[in-house]
């Protein structure tokens, strides 16, 4: 019988490339779904080094018709097609965010820019949920000391908004905020917390695979 593994869209929000606390859960996820699975279809997509931003070409561009577009508009719409493109091509988005300012940091809010391309003057998360039924979200969110959920914590609700945006509904956070309060009970909660529901993913993938 041949098992069907999640095609996986990693993005790492991380400046820190080593000892990064939010890369280590992502690698645990990566490495349990592995086990699991027999395998891991990953493609990675790193914003340490920034991604780039949106400009008035790029808007102007995005808001040319498809047909209407020159060849310059799709030379400026070329990264934001490639990074679409790898969201559509992905069933699991494993996201590590770590809270920067209270917000998601700066690059990742870039490719959230970036991805979120057409009908985005004005769009509305009403029109679009669950619009990409066979995506999952799992959510790697690190902090020192803001909370998930706080007053101060802007980045999940941005988050949960975002994911219904483009149009996913089964979303999963992993909270591993409060790590300058007590850096080992957090990972250690946090590590239980993505092997179980990576486990949880591999036991429902095959049925809701085949009920597709
Ligand atoms: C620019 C910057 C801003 C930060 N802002 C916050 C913050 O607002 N609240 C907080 O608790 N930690 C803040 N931190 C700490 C990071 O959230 C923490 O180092 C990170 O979650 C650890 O994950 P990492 O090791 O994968 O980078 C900030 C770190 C940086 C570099």
């Amino acid at each position: 019988m041949t098992v069907m593994a999640p095609k996986i869209l990693r993005i790492d929000g991380s400046t820190r490339h080593s000892n990064s606390v939010s890369r280590g859960l992502t690698d645990l996820a990566i490495a349990t779904l592995q086990d699991q699975f027999g395998v891991a279809h990953v493609t990675q997509r790193d914003t340490r080094s920034g991604i780039g931003n949106i400009s008035s070409a790029w808007r102007n561009a995005s808001l040319t018709p498809n047909e209407a577009r020159s060849s310059e508009d799709r030379a400026v719409l070329a990264q934001s097609e490639a990074l679409m493109n790898e969201v559509a091509a992905a069933e699991l988005l494993l996201i590590a965010v770590p809270i920067y300012n209270f917000n998601i940091p700066a690059a990742l809010k870039s490719w959230i820019d970036l991805i979120c391309r057409d009908n985005v003057d004005g769009g509305r998360a009403d029109n679009l949920v669950g619009q990409s039924k066979n995506k999952q979200a799992l959510i790697i969110l690190t902090s020192n000391y803001t909370m998930a959920h706080a007053d101060d914590d802007f980045a999940t609700p941005y988050l949960k908004f975002m994911m219904k945006f483009i149009g996913i509904d089964s979303v999963t956070f992993i909270d591993a905020t409060g790590l300058g309060n007590d850096q080992a009970g957090v990972l250690a909660r946090a590590r239980d917390a993505v092997k179980t529901h990576c486990m949880k993913i591999a036991e429902t993938w095959d049925k809701q695979t085949a009920a597709e």
